[in-house]
């Protein structure tokens, strides 16, 4: 298994444009691919077409899902998506 990870802290340099790019396409080069967006945005969850208001990365970072309930099953690749509880200006 290889981990590929895009962060900056820098806004705007194409972050969640690389990682859509990588994900589409390394499934259509038959690649298993489980994107784990981990920005409070969610707009990589959100271009993927991953479902709103369910399990995400800030369940399995704050230990209160297991990582399986987290798992979305879009046509091309796997999700783990983000919400904006991953803020530290969201009340909890
Ligand atoms: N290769 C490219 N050439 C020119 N523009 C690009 C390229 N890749 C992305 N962009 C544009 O740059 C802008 C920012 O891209 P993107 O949203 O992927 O950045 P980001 O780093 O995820 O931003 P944020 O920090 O807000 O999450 C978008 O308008 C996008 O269309
Ligand atoms: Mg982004």
């Amino acid at each position: 298994m290889q981990v590929i990870s895009l962060v900056n802290k820098k806004g705007g340099v194409a972050k969640t444009t690389t990682a859509l790019a990588l994900a589409s396409g390394l499934s259509k080069h038959n690649f298993h691919v489980l994107a784990i967006d981990c920005d409070a945005q969610a707009n990589f969850s959100t271009a993927s077409g991953g479902e709103d208001d369910v399990v995400g990365s800030f369940d399995i970072l704050t230990g209160k899902k297991n990582i399986n309930e987290a798992i979305q099953e879009l046509p091309l690749y796997h999700l783990i998506g983000a919400d904006k509880r991953l803020s530290s200006r969201h009340e909890h």
